[in-house]
């Protein structure tokens, strides 16, 4: 039993302790009422997909399944997403009325090249040697080597795997093999190595010996990108040129052994301005395979959807915007100096994912708030794209100004290509005579023809095979 003082105490603190009065009867009655409205509403949610139900194909389908990977590609992505359009130089471009008059000129080029970017297998879920299709690519780039104490670097696993795709070349005598170089996020040895005549010495040394002792057709350097690492030196665009004279001047100088030097560039052209001599460039390389793609991705900066790889501009495009296209990037780089037909054009095998701010915004440069579910951070193979549309039955739309298509539901929004949007693309190319397609990558690509998705749809390769089909056709 309480004291008195007790007592007086709860009758005073009455309303701290039990502020509504309620009595047992009344909880009973509100409880009696809103039960039933609770789960009639969670019912109704479930049932009529306020919540998110979709479902996912299983991550083997992925293609980027080493971490490391995507982490490589995603720096570029990042870098593409973090230039600042505010600089303002971007505009200047396009009043530059030069720009204009080059696009007369033409060049005929008369094989394209198809250039497929093949990743080692990181385990054995991924994309296998032997899945590789010695028939469909005209070059095959291995990626990717590193360079350590100013050498080519390859550990013996890669070693090993390196010399068993070289014996794709008995199949196809044709197959050029070219080991690249760097690749975004694993370039760390280039900005030492070209500093001096030196470093470059022996990096050229070392070229030297895999072409000899490993029986490839040629070297592809992938830096990302001279002029912006963190301790910018601003004398690295003119160190990376010297080093492309320097292996030119070793080719000519070869008798035998006689290789290829490729470069995988940069599209944006904030970008070609700062990293590249691009007309010193055109006299030492055999061609450029330009990354054109990475346009738009889910950053800090850029928390909105958009398209991978955009053939035009949209005509809502202003001012920067309007640059971040395949059309754009390659006629930058032929009016910087590079000839077309030693510009190859980046196609790509995977696309992009973004969580939507909110699901009935849906359209392109809708606001996101990070990248989708589907894929690594927000990296998605076109598989596992494929297979997640027709799981939810998802009707993608087809951008006819910017030649691709984009998916969403709910949450979930997808830019990505098929072999509708690469046939445009690659029809691009030929008829305004471009050096042909570069392809990232063979590994993303449905290689084991597991969807059933457009006219390709089950057979390997389905898009890499629909680029090579229009690149061989006689339709222009
Ligand atoms: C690079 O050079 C350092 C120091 O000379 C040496 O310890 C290291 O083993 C070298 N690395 C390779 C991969 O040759
Ligand atoms: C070139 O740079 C390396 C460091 O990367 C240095 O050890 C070497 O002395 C330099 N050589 C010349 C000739 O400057
Ligand atoms: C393609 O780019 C060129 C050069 O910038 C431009 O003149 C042309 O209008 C563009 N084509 C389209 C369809 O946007």
């Amino acid at each position: 039993m309480f004291s008195e003082e007790q007592n007086q105490y709860i009758l005073l603190h009455r309303d701290v302790r039990n502020p509504w009065h309620l009595d047992k009867k009344t909880v009973l009655m509100i409880g009696c009422l809103v039960l039933p409205v609770t789960l009639f509403c969670a019912t109704y949610m479930v049932l009529f997909g306020v919540y998110e139900k979709l479902t996912y194909p299983k991550l083997s389908l992925s293609g980027f399944r080493s971490p490391e990977t995507v982490d490589h590609i995603q720096h570029r992505a990042s870098v593409y997403n973090y230039i600042n359009p505010a600089d303002g130089f971007f505009i200047d471009i396009q009043k530059n009325s030069h720009f204009e008059e080059y696009l007369h000129s033409h060049e005929l080029s008369k094989k394209f090249k198809l250039v497929c970017y093949y990743n080692f297998p990181s385990d054995q879920q991924s994309m296998q040697i032997n899945d590789i299709d010695p028939n469909l690519c005209t070059h095959l780039n291995i990626a990717f080597g590193s360079v350590v104490n100013h050498s080519i670097y390859l550990d013996n696993e890669h070693l090993e795997y390196l010399k068993d795709i070289v014996k794709l070349k008995d199949k196809n005598k044709d197959l050029k093999i070219l080991l690249s170089i760097g690749g975004a996020g694993n370039d760390n040895g280039f900005p030492e190595m070209v500093k001096n005549h030196t470093n470059r010495k022996s990096f050229i040394k070392s070229v030297l010996s895999y072409v000899k002792d490993y029986n490839i057709d040629g070297i592809d350097l992938d830096w990302e990108f001279p002029g912006e690492d963190m301790n910018y030196d601003p004398k690295q665009k003119m160190h990376f040129t010297q080093l492309l004279l320097e292996i030119r001047k070793t080719i000519m100088r070869q008798e035998k052994h006689k290789f290829l030097l490729t470069v995988a560039v940069a599209a944006p052209n904030v970008i070609v301005d700062f990293a590249y001599d691009v007309s010193y460039m055109n006299d030492y390389v055999d061609f450029v395979n330009l990354m054109s793609y990475d346009y738009h991705y889910y950053t800090g900066v850029t928390p909105f959807t958009g398209i991978n790889s955009p053939l035009y501009a949209k005509s809502s495009e202003l001012f920067y915007l309007a640059t971040l296209n395949i059309n754009y990037s390659s006629h930058y780089w032929n009016y910087k100096g590079m000839d077309k037909s030693k510009i190859v054009i980046g196609l790509p095998t995977y696309g992009h994912t973004f969580r939507l701010q909110n699901p009935r915004n849906h359209d392109l440069y809708a606001p996101a708030s990070g990248y989708g579910k589907l894929g690594t951070s927000g990296f998605a193979s076109y598989p596992s794209i494929c297979n997640f549309l027709q799981m939810n039955h998802i009707t993608p739309i087809f951008d006819m100004e910017n030649y691709s298509p984009y998916a969403s539901k709910y949450y979930e929004w997808i830019s990505f290509d098929d072999d509708q949007s690469l046939t445009y693309k690659t029809e691009f190319i030929k008829s305004n005579n471009f050096g042909g397609a570069m392809v990232y990558s063979l590994n993303v690509d449905d290689y084991l023809g597991t969807c059933k998705m457009g006219s390709m749809g089950g057979k390997k390769f389905p898009l890499v095979n629909a680029v090579k089909s229009i690149l061989e056709g006689n339709t222009s």
